[in-house]
């Protein structure tokens, strides 16, 4: 009779244990996805055709997929800056903005970092590394101890140098490997998707 007493007592007691240090299931990381994609930052002026189909960037695709895969928040990086739409052009302006190591801005936004512990940070390439406007939104914030996932779309050329950038301006962040992704590529959504699940976040 007292042993069993004795087992039920440990019982209750390891119960109450458990419950109270945190065995419980714990809080879920909260995730942002933050990017830059250049269909909302082109200049006025463009061709009607352009005008009247909604143009969604490479970029903004991938982001939402890994918004939608992971029920993360979204917030686009929308420059002040406006390109233009003719490629020749848009990579001039690009070349002597990265030459100047420029900061282009950024269009007003109520974002605040502080509930996020994990930051998907997307953008394409633009003359083999990140766009300038990401180094302006890596200087509004602190990133010490959030962990952060560059991923980029490109015609041809892959993260790592975007990626070493991005390390050296978000002082006291992981900055994991990351995933580019090809331009006009009818599989991206999938491919997508399956890196984002085999990150198991
Ligand atoms: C100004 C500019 C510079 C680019 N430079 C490169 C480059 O150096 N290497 C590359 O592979 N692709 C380059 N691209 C292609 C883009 O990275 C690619 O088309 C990207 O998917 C566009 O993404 P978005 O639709 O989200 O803006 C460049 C595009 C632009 C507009």
């Amino acid at each position: 009779m007292e042993r069993r007493t004795l087992i039920k007592g440990a019982a209750a007691a390891g119960l109450s244990l458990l419950s109270g240090t945190g065995f419980a299931a714990a809080p879920k990381k909260k995730i942002l996805v933050a990017y830059f994609s250049r269909a909302r930052s082109i200049s006025r002026g463009m061709d009607a055709i352009t005008y009247a189909t909604p143009w969604v960037g490479n970029t903004a695709e991938a982001a939402r997929v890994i918004a939608q895969t992971l029920n993360a928040d979204v917030h686009e990086i929308v420059t002040t800056e406006k390109y233009p739409l003719l490629h020749r052009e848009n990579s001039r302006i690009a070349e002597q903005e990265m030459k100047s190591d420029a900061r282009p801005g950024i269009a007003p936004s109520n974002l605040s970092l502080n509930s996020y512990s994990v930051v998907f940070l997307g953008f394409p390439i633009w003359w083999y590394r990140e766009p300038m406007v990401i180094r302006t939104f890596l200087s509004r914030y602190q990133w010490k101890g959030k962990t952060i996932i560059p991923f980029c779309t490109s015609l041809e050329v892959d993260i790592p140098q975007a990626r070493s950038d991005i390390m050296k301006l978000a002082p006291g962040a992981a900055v994991l490997e990351g995933r580019r992704f090809a331009t006009e590529n009818a599989n991206l959504a999938s491919e997508v998707k399956s890196w984002v699940q085999g990150l198991h976040i």
